[in-house]
């Protein structure tokens, strides 16, 4: 379907909009209105019923702006970049991948000079004026600002909620009770300077992330409640290979998916996607390539759904493996590790650093032994592969190459296990969704007199759950439904009032919208205290008591159909 239609639905009815239009817009920057913003707070609080009251996540909602070693632990300042080319003759900008998305499979996989190479070759030029493009150029793309005056630091917009949640760590932790899993959410902003954000929703500048990061045992990744999904299926498109529709249970028993956690979370995505509207049918799951996954990625699985657009991403659900806490552990004085203990004291035989003295002591002299105490306090794995780790002591970095430690084995008789624990993070784009749940619930049918527009909605997402209408605006059908609108509202459900035009236009724009149902309010109201309520996908009606409409509309919008209101 053309995407066209659920945008110019989503204007003409007051979803969405692109932001400051009155100034020409400003690219990959939407505003919802009064529909938008309920359709978006429908999906988010179903999601926190999911994470937070299901599944025990603690949730956290940290600053939009964060200071600049947050991102230079996290990688973002150092590699989160896309490559751009520029026109030489009319000055446009193109994502260089996008350019090429038809020359090549996975042109995201491709570094500059690949990339610049095959743009080349195919003698691909500016698709607006036909010029010369430059070679590939790498962007960062986070939002910079400065923080404060005079003195003022260096800042970052956000460009994932995550990192709030792995600075958190500690707080996490102990409000989890030291224990393990343990996980956090956060819901909100997030920004990143996209080069060319195109396709309305898909990619914007400024959008809104919905994110769970799970902690958990490097050496447990069975996930307790894998049980009772396990024979769910999925379809999983693998990087070795095809489509195949498989049980949790096979994905996991032949490694097509790594571990239990990862499944279950991607089972809950799904879950999650299908309870507010995607089509099952419309949706897979694909598996990253190990040159396209994100800089802190050991695994990563998208949801996607297929749109307008073609097949995309909703959803990532990534192994981070320790990277993050490890990379804050690094960049600050914070112990971020968790700690399993031991039943009784065990003799081990376990990995620990060896500070080579005679090395260190030439090049960090008086400072050695501060150095040394903090380095030997840093866990191993965050030394490991590493070329030289920075250390920190009261509030200065020092840089420590790895010629001055060695990690060897040593038996130790030890209370625990302290360790850093992995990250399995399932990050939902918001705005995405919004977009992908309204192209999926959008129907077109021919009526005499034109297109007529059903927005299928579920009843739990959906921005009315009812419409209200008195057949005429007198004679006291109007107090009547005035009425069951206020009984309605009290009740927590945003219902619309409209006593303008016939009934047939008022149906119209109460499905055109996605509202689950409709109740008139007529003459036979007034002498039995009855009113018709009419379900949008059937158009069937049922007649009921006025004073059940609270519970009419609470079946209709679960789903429950017509057959539930029986007896009401
Ligand atoms: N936290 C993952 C992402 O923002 O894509």
């Amino acid at each position: 379907m053309d995407p066209q239609d659920v945008l110019s639905l989503c204007k003409r009815r007051g979803f969405l909009w692109p932001s400051y239009d009155i100034y020409g817009g400003m690219a990959g920057m939407y505003d919802f209105g009064p529909l938008g913003v309920a359709l978006k707070n429908n999906i988010e609080n179903h999601w926190r019923w999911l994470y937070v009251l299901q599944e025990g996540f603690l949730e956290l909602s940290c600053p939009l702006v964060a200071p600049e070693p947050v991102f230079k632990a996290s990688g973002h300042l150092d590699t989160f970049s896309d490559m751009y080319v520029e026109c030489t003759k009319c000055g446009e900008t193109y994502r260089a991948d996008h350019l090429a998305k038809d020359l090549h499979e996975n042109p995201a996989t491709l570094n500059e000079e690949q990339l610049g190479g095959l743009l080349r070759a195919k003698e691909v030029k500016c698709p607006s004026c036909k010029g010369d493009l430059t070679e590939p150029r790498r962007f960062n793309l986070m939002f910079k600002t400065m923080v404060g005056a005079g003195k003022a630091k260096a800042g970052y917009l956000r460009p994932e909620t995550a990192q709030g949640m792995f600075v958190n760590f500690q707080q996490v932790y102990r409000l989890g009770r030291e224990r393990l899993p343990v996980g956090a959410v956060q819901v909100g902003k997030a920004f990143r300077n996209e080069i060319s954000p195109r396709q309305g929703l898909i990619r914007l500048r400024e959008f809104h992330q919905m994110e769970a990061e799970l902690f958990v045992d490097p050496e447990d990744k069975t996930w307790p409640r894998f049980g009772s999904v396990k024979g769910e299926k999925l379809v999983l498109v693998a990087n070795t290979g095809e489509a195949k529709e498989l049980t949790l249970e096979q994905a996991v028993r032949d490694k097509v998916i790594a571990n239990e956690v990862l499944a279950y979370f991607m089972w809950l995505t799904h879950r999650f996607a299908a309870d507010i509207g995607l089509d099952p049918a419309r949706m897979r799951f694909r598996q990253h390539e190990r040159t396209e996954m994100a800089h802190y990625a050991s695994d990563c699985w998208d949801l996607e759904a297929e749109l307008g657009y073609g097949w995309i991403e909703l959803v990532g659900v990534a192994d981070r493996g320790c990277y993050d806490l490890s990379a804050h552990i690094g960049h600050s004085d914070a112990d971020l590790t968790a700690f399993e203990r031991f039943e009784e004291p065990k003799e081990v035989e376990q990995e620990a650093v060896k500070v080579r003295f005679d090395v260190m002591g030439k090049m960090f002299k008086g400072e050695t032994k501060a150095v040394a105490e903090a380095l030997s306090k840093m866990p191993v794995d965050s030394l490991k592969r590493r070329k030289e780790v920075a250390v920190q002591v009261g509030g200065k970095s020092y840089s420590v190459p790895s010629e001055c430690f060695d990690v060897c084995m040593r038996r130790e008789k030890v209370t625990g296990r302290k360790f850093v624990p992995h990250v399995i993070e399932p990050s939902y784009g918001v705005d995405r969704i919004v977009y992908a749940v309204m192209e999926h619930a959008f129907s077109r049918s021919k009526k005499e007199d034109g297109d007529y527009v059903t927005l299928r909605l579920k009843g739990l997402v959906a921005p009315y759950k009812a419409g209200v209408f008195p057949l005429m605006a007198k004679d006291g059908l109007d107090d009547i439904a005035s009425g069951v609108h206020a009984s309605l509202s009290a009740a927590g459900m945003h219902a619309y009032l409209d006593d303008a035009g016939s009934i047939g236009r008022r149906y119209a724009r109460m499905d055109e919208v996605g509202t689950p149902c409709c109740i008139t309010v007529d003459y036979q109201s007034k002498d039995d205290g009855t009113v018709t309520i009419r379900d949008r996908d059937s158009s069937e009606q049922r007649r009921i008591k006025k004073e059940n409409v609270v519970l009419a509309v609470t079946r209709l919008v679960s789903g429950a159909g017509l057959k539930a209101l029986e007896g009401l």
